[in-house]
């Protein structure tokens, strides 16, 4: 085994989210603007090169691949890779493999996920109501997305639904989605709203629904105990003691948790950035093109993780938006 990667802060990196892709057939409105432009094909790392560099991660110590995008189900051939990567859970060496997904297309591809060793995946999911649900996603259609729920669930996949909490958009929903995913045996995560990508008519402060209150209007129905178990992601659970349930709260800004932060991320054309809300990356695939996989690839990533910063600035006090971050959400997949 080689020598782990440790951060300039002691963090060991234990988290690889990977960009597969950057498109998406829905636009939501946190994530990408209307008229994204989407990379040529030919800038992509190959489905090749994604588990060169995957496997380089996972022999320095990586336990957890969380595939992305964009939407990672709509690159072509992306089965291939997950099916690549089957080979590093049944050695031991990855503990799990994972992606996040709209959904959209998980009716198709969740017996395969599940019969590549994909055991739980997380799907973004804002609201119950179809007509909100095609505003936020811009033209998303909920009953598709419902049908890959219920697929994903026949197959296996324990499924834990995303929200962003955006404010006079889903607060009349937090017990309708609690109620939906107690019934369905879900888990349900709330996420604050960051300040990515051109805001474009997008008033994020106006959007910003922070979690502290969606804890207390919560707690005003459900007995909440907190949970110390995590994920090895950034949420903090609390258990509903009336429905068993458990519900995460992922809180860049009312609770920072850069202190143990163990995650990088890879975008779909092998750029490395070291934190969700600072520009810091390296360009990894020149050294992977140059040298192949092997020694001086690996001391490439060595040198990439020396750059991770302590942590991100994001802030809606004063009513600015501070430590604004320009790239948008679906670049680096969340
Ligand atoms: P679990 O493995 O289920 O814990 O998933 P996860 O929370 O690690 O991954 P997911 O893709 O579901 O991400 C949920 C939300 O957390 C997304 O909005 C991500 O952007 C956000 N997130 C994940 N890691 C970080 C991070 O390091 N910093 C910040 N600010 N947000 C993060
Ligand atoms: N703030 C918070 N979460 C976001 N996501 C996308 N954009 C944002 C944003 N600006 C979420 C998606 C998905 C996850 C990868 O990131 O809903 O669940
Ligand atoms: Fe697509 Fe997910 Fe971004 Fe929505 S949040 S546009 S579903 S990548």
């Amino acid at each position: 085994m080689q020598t782990p990667l440790i951060d300039p802060f002691q963090r060991p990196i234990t988290y690889l989210r990977v960009s597969v892709t950057d498109r998406c057939d829905f636009r939501c409105v946190y994530c990408m603007s209307e008229n994204m432009t989407f990379l040529p094909k030919k800038e992509l790392l190959t489905l090749e090169e994604l588990d060169a560099a995957c496997t380089a991660f996972i022999g320095l110590g990586v336990r957890k691949l969380r595939i992305t995008g964009g939407e990672p189900l709509v690159r072509k051939g992306i089965m291939t890779f997950f099916e690549a990567m089957t080979r590093h859970l049944e050695s031991g060496a990855l503990d799990e493999l994972t992606l996040t997904t709209n959904g959209s297309q998980l009716e198709r591809f969740a017996p395969q996920l599940a019969a590549a060793g994909v055991r739980r995946i997380n799907v973004s999911l804002d609201t119950l109501d179809e007509a909100k649900f095609a505003r936020v996603t811009r033209w998303g259609r909920l009953p598709q997305v419902l049908r890959g729920l219920d697929a994903a669930q026949a197959a296996g996949l324990r499924v834990k639904l995303n929200a962003v909490a955006l404010k006079g958009f889903n607060e009349d929903e937090l017990i309708t989605l609690a109620e939906f995913c107690a019934t369905r045996d879900m888990d349900l995560t709330w996420i604050e709203v960051m300040p990515m990508g051109d805001l474009g008519n997008e008033d994020r402060i106006g959007q910003y629904w922070s979690l502290k209150d969606l804890r207390a209007k919560l707690a005003e129905r459900y007995t909440l105990i907190d949970l110390t178990e995590r994920t090895g992601g950034p949420a903090r659970y609390v258990q509903l003691q009336e429905t068993g349930q458990k519900i995460g709260f992922i809180t860049p800004l009312t609770h920072n948790f850069c202190e143990s932060c163990n995650r990088v991320r890879m975008t779909c054309t092998g750029e490395l950035y070291m934190c969700l809300g600072q520009e810091d990356r390296a360009d990894l695939r020149a050294p992977l093109r140059q040298y192949g996989p092997g020694p001086a690839f690996e001391e490439a990533i060595r040198a990439a993780i020396a750059l991770k910063p302590k942590g991100h600035d994001f802030d809606y006090s004063r009513q600015t938006v501070e430590g604004q971050v320009s790239r948008h959400m679906s670049h680096t997949g969340g």
